[in-house]
């Protein structure tokens, strides 16, 4: 995968100092949930459905991250699953994930993180480009993180996506939202693609599944609904490891499906999820 081309940064500004800022932002929140956590936690709200949960962590780790943005980079906008968007002048959004896969967190199911990513343009997965991030899973320490033309790591050392020979061979990820219609067809979905594939995981964290993917523990990966924040840090630690990471029918990664993996592959896939109409092409209503 060659990276897309470096937008100009602001004066001073390399991608190095932005990829170390997001892996210091991650780790403190990291370090604030994993001891914050009680033994019960429980929900503070629901977002966009009832099984959708946000926990008194998931804010205090976000109010911990603009904080600290606020106090390092004034100027940079922030775009966060649990507040308000902050507006910036400096062409740079920060694109937070406070806990990512936040039912395994509730659960105490091992697969959650904090995500961090810093884009340049629109802070939307179709017209940004992500110049850092770093995805850290809290309750065992591995931290991923990628700067863009800089490659990617986990726990420093660098990372390469695997290299499967057929699609029958592929552990593919995959994950579901929140709402009942859009699981119905996701589920439709997975009867098309789990005959041709060696098997599904549905984890609970898209910004780990893309980081698995990076690190060649996942073959390829596909989710429909995911929001900014939950790709951002993962699909450049994703594109640095050697990912394509994308949509269907020729267009970027969007809200309405993210594919990624190596090249061949991810087309082969893409091949199946079209036919099925998994990016939602015939049933925009689904959402
Ligand atoms: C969710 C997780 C999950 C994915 C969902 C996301 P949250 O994020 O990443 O794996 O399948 O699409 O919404 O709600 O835990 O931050
Ligand atoms: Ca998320």
């Amino acid at each position: 995968m060659i990276s897309p081309a470096l937008p100009e940064l602001p004066d001073g500004v390399t991608v190095t100092d932005l990829r170390d800022l997001a892996v210091r932002l991650a780790t403190a929140a990291g370090v604030l949930v994993r001891e914050g956590r009680p033994d019960r936690v429980v929900v503070a709200a629901t977002k966009s459905s009832d099984v959708d949960p946000v926990t008194v962590m998931d804010r205090a780790s976000e109010d911990l991250l603009r904080e600290m943005i606020a106090a390092e980079r004034p100027d940079d906008a922030i775009l966060g699953e649990e507040g308000d968007d902050v507006a910036g002048t400096s062409g740079l959004t920060w694109v937070l994930d406070p806990i990512d896969g936040t039912v395994n967190y509730l659960y105490g199911v091992a697969s959650w993180a904090v995500s961090v990513a810093v884009v340049a343009g629109p802070p939307e997965p179709a017209s940004w480009t992500v110049l850092a991030g770093c995805v850290h899973s809290v309750a065992d320490g591995r931290t991923w993180s990628a700067g863009l033309g800089e490659g990617a790591t986990r726990d420093g050392v660098p990372v390469r996506v695997g290299t499967p020979t057929s699609l029958g061979s592929c552990l593919v990820g995959t994950g579901f939202g929140y709402d009942a219609a859009r699981r119905a067809h996701q589920a439709q979905v997975l009867t098309q693609v789990l005959p041709k594939i060696r098997d599904i995981r549905r984890l609970g964290s898209a910004a780990i599944d893309l980081c698995l993917l990076a690190d060649g523990s996942l073959d390829l990966y596909y989710e429909r609904g995911l929001n900014p924040w939950d790709m951002a840090a993962g699909a450049v630690v994703a594109s640095e490891a050697g990912a394509v990471v994308t949509g269907l029918r020729g267009g970027p990664a969007t809200h309405a499906m993210t594919v990624a993996g190596p090249a061949e592959l991810v087309a082969q896939l893409a091949e199946i999820l079209e036919a099925a109409d998994a990016d939602g092409a015939s049933s925009p209503e689904i959402g």
